[in-house]
């Protein structure tokens, strides 16, 4: 989150009503509008000394440009000031009731924030919500439909605390930045390394938290209803912490336009156009000098005016760019708690700021809170209450989005699953083998319960524990003798070691790939002397060197359990014991233990640097080994694929306004008449499509789930093209002996666009290959352009 500072300064600023509202656990009560669900309630009119009729902002026959304009032609300027801080005072003169914009929700509603501006918050009457898994273990479910529904779950949960007054309605998730380096200690929070990827899974938790049902037909975008309004953030290119002494205040992100359209603003550029999201929040980070909160070109053009954003854009809110037109956005480091709103009211008068540019801000935040019913009420949410929160049904969600999401790393003479009827006593060890509050990560809030790994494993055999660490960071091997000793005895050693956020997290980065401390001699010493198999489960965000244990015959198997929930330890056993058969695969590249020698964190390209001896980033651009490549991941079935059609060439006619863009191309590569096109002059329509279906045959001996991965590569030849590029994936369950057939379409102005040096986006003529699986079936796709 990038508002740390806003929130400082907002607290500082002002005492926000300090008594909250002692009526909220009524049923639709808010803890803004008082005793009443919504602002235009006549009778809360009259409690203020008010005839609602006499004013238009309530009257809810007029569209919602009308009713905004009325409500901001009644504000003073002074007034108008105090409503564009995450603290929105209000102004009961008109009507106008507080409203707490900030809220979290990037796995289950969180209540992280400060006392005092904190919408969402847990008490005894509501004491938690349901606490999915991080989003990097959920991604690599690489089930689009899971992710939805998460969303709709969260926001449920979200509606029906809200209701309670335990929340507010906007909530500043999720977190789409790319990983793209595996030092990073946000990857909890996001989807992984690849720009595809990430904005998929945007899209559909911003869908699953934002869309009402039944008004998916909605016409005008800047009035459909909204459930919740989600964020997507932190625009752009941030993806340092605190790595040596580099702050993300002080960090300039160095970024080549050609990796900024790419990579960084990829997934941004889905979820507002795909995902329609109703905000979008800057980063404090700078991009080639300017900061993005005050970047016009980023905000005003690329998200308000390129993708059509309907909503608002927040940092240190809507209008960092309006406050800073014409001032030194240097004063933004003043991070002084009165300073903003002090700065907007004189800025005004001393000419710096419009007032016109004020009330922009205004109504685009207006239109989202009627959008969510803030005025007029949203009865088909009503009815939502505590029952709705922590229920069964999103406990078992959550536990089911982890089983979907751990990824088989090893399994070695399939010793997985483990047979409960032989094996009866377990060792469970390791400092994450009672992991609870590590499961969960960071913006998490309280959770429902926990199930510890070890909690899960009891249900299945007598189990011994020892922690064989005291903590993550491992310091000495006091306590590995013990777990050496409970190993020695037990059918089968359950070792679940990895990461927490005192490694890995917002403002901290790592600085290696290592498990700390101690670990692996923990691993390799219980290993040596255990009676029955060792199964290894690391808990990490980002990808962890254990190369020693993929090579360790000792170590049968090896599962990767991200920070997997609340429910994380059930999901675990039940993997461990097939009750569930794993089908996740990895969002993020494992690189080897060196990897981070080679090149420093704050450079951001992609592309390797020769001249400096710079690898590449992420499975698009880095062809060296890995521990484990992006998109890995075993089952305990075997599936084959068939491919059942596809359109192999596709022949572009192009008119005297299409013209043809030239290409960098290796010495030896064929330099076609015709290299390229702009994708933006091309009107992409079916003619430019291709689709083709895929058997998928499991013909092992288990039901399963398998994740249909399609990558293309493009044409030979051309320099600094992706190696490869993923453009489609489906995960579909087949049970063993059976088979499923997956379409999928494309069409090649979207999935096949090659960004060059200069950023344009270019469709190459040549031979392109389309990849299904791990190389398993390619084909060709011809592409060419006649004159
Ligand atoms: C809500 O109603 C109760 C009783 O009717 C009253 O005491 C209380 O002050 C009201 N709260 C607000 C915030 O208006
Ligand atoms: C609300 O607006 C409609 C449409 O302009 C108008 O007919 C109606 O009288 C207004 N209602 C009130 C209470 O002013
Ligand atoms: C994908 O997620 C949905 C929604 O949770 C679930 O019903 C479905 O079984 C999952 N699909 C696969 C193949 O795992
Ligand atoms: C939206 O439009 C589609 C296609 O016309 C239709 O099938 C669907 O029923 C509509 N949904 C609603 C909620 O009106
Ligand atoms: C596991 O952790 C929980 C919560 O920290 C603690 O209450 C419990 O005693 C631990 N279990 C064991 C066996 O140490
Ligand atoms: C080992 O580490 C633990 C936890 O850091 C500490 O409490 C203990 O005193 C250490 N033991 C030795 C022998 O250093
Ligand atoms: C796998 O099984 C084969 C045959 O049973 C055995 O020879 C081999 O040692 C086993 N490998 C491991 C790593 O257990
Ligand atoms: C990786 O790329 C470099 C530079 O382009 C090349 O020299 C090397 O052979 C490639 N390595 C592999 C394994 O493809
Ligand atoms: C995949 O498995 C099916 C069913 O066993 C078999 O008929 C088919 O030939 C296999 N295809 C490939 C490409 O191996
Ligand atoms: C080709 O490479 C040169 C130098 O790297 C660059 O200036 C030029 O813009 C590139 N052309 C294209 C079409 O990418």
């Amino acid at each position: 989150m990038a508002t740390i500072r806003l929130i400082l300064f907002f607290s500082l600023a002002f005492f926000v009503a300090a008594t909250r509202n002692p009526r909220r656990n009524l049923l639709s009560k808010s803890e803004f509008t008082g005793n009443y669900s919504h602002v235009c309630d006549a009778a809360r009119f009259a409690e203020l000394g008010l005839d609602m009729k006499t004013f238009a902002y309530c009257n809810s026959s007029l569209p919602y440009d009308v009713r905004v304009k009325d409500l901001i032609d009644r504000m003073t300027l002074a007034e108008k000031v105090r409503q564009i801080g995450d603290t929105a005072y209000g102004v009961p003169r008109i009507g106008l009731a507080k409203y707490e914009w900030w809220s979290e929700a990037l796995h289950g509603i969180s209540d992280v924030g400060q006392t005092g501006s904190k919408a969402t918050f847990f008490d005894s009457s509501l004491p938690g919500a349901t606490s999915f898994p991080t989003v990097i273990l959920t991604a690599a479910s690489f089930n689009q439909s899971l992710w939805k529904t998460i969303g709709q779950a969260v926001s449920t949960e979200a509606r029906a605390m809200y209701n309670q007054g335990h929340a507010g309605l906007t909530f500043w998730s999720p977190n789409i930045n790319v990983v793209r380096d595996p030092r990073w200690g946000r990857a909890l929070e996001t989807p992984g390394e690849d720009p595809y990827v990430v904005g998929t899974y945007a899209t559909n938790y911003v869908r699953g938290l934002q869309d009402v049902e039944g008004t998916e037909n909605t016409t005008d975008l800047n009035s459909r209803p909204l459930k919740v309004a989600a964020c997507c953030k932190h625009y752009a290119a941030y993806d340092v912490d605190n790595w040596l002494g580099v702050d993300r205040y002080h960090f300039d992100s160095r970024v080549t336009e050609q990796d900024m359209l790419e990579t960084f603003l990829k997934p941004f550029e889905m979820c507002v156009k795909d995902g329609d999201v109703s905000s979008v929040m800057c980063s404090y980070n700078r991009i080639n000098g300017i900061p993005a909160c005050a970047d016009p070109k980023l905000l005003k053009d690329t998200i308000r005016g390129e993708w059509d954003l309907h909503g608002y854009i927040v940092s240190d809110c809507d209008s960092i760019e309006v406050m800073l037109d014409g001032h030194k956005w240097l004063s933004l480091d003043l991070d002084c708690g009165s300073y903003y709103t002090n700065f907007a009211d004189s800025a005004v008068v001393q000419g710096k700021v419009r007032e016109a540019e004020i009330d922009k801000a205004l109504k685009n935040l207006y239109f989202v809170l009627l959008r969510l019913g803030f005025f007029d009420g949203s009865p088909q949410f009503n009815l939502l209450n505590k029952d709705d929160v922590c229920s069964n049904e999103h406990k078992e969600l959550a536990a089911e989005a982890a089983r979907e999401g751990i990824v088989l790393l090893k399994n070695e003479n399939k010793s997985l699953p483990l047979d409960s009827a032989k094996v009866k006593t377990l060792a469970v060890v390791g400092p994450h083998a009672n992991a609870t509050s590590v499961m969960i990560g960071n913006y998490a809030g309280v959770p429902c319960r926990y199930i510890a790994p070890l909690d899960g494993f009891s249900s299945f055999g007598k189990v011994n524990y020892e922690m064989g660490c005291a903590d993550v960071a491992c310091k000495n091997e006091s306590l590995i003798f013990p777990a050496m000793e409970a190993a020695k005895k037990a059918d089968a050693t359950i070792l679940v070691v990895g990461l927490d956020l005192s490694v890995e997290a917002e403002s901290l980065d790592r600085v290696d790939l290592l498990l700390p401390g101690y670990q692996t001699q923990l691993i390799n010493q219980v290993a040596a002397v255990s009676k029955g198999p060792v199964i290894l489960v690391v808990m990490s965000a980002g990808g962890v060197d254990i190369s020693f244990a993929k090579s360790n015959s000792n170590i049968k198997a090896i599962l990767w359990a991200g920070y997997p929930g609340e429910e994380g330890g059930i999901a675990i056993a039940d993997v461990v014991f097939g009750r569930y058969n794993p089908g996740g695969r990895l969002p993020l590249t494992w690189y080897e233990a060196d990897y981070v020698d080679m090149l420093p964190m704050t450079s951001l390209a992609l592309r390797p640097i020769d001249t400096l001896g710079y690898p590449g980033r992420t499975y698009k651009f880095f062809n060296g080994s890995t521990v484990y490549p992006f998109g890995y991941g075993l089952s305990y079935t075997q599936f084959n694929y068939t491919l059942i059609s596809s359109r192999r060439s596709i022949q572009i006619k192009l008119n005297n306004l299409q013209h043809c863009r030239e290409m960098n191309y290796t010495e030896a590569t064929y330099k076609p008449p015709c290299p390229a096109v702009l994708i933006d002059d091309l009107k992409c329509d079916n003619d430019f499509g291709f689709e083709f279906e895929v058997e998928v045959h499991n013909v092992g001996k288990r039901d399963g789930s398998e994740v249909v991965m399609v990558y293309w590569t493009p044409p030979e030849g051309i320099i600094e093209a992706p190696l490869k590029q993923l453009i489609g994936f489906e995960r579909v369950f087949v049970p063993a002996g059976g088979l499923e057939k997956v379409k999928f379409q494309f069409d090649v102005c979207k999935s096949l666009g090659i960004i060059d040096y200069t950023a344009y986006n270019l469709l190459a003529s040549g031979g392109h290959t389309i990849m299904v699986g791990d190389g398993g079936i390619s084909f060709p796709l011809q592409v060419s352009f006649e004159q």
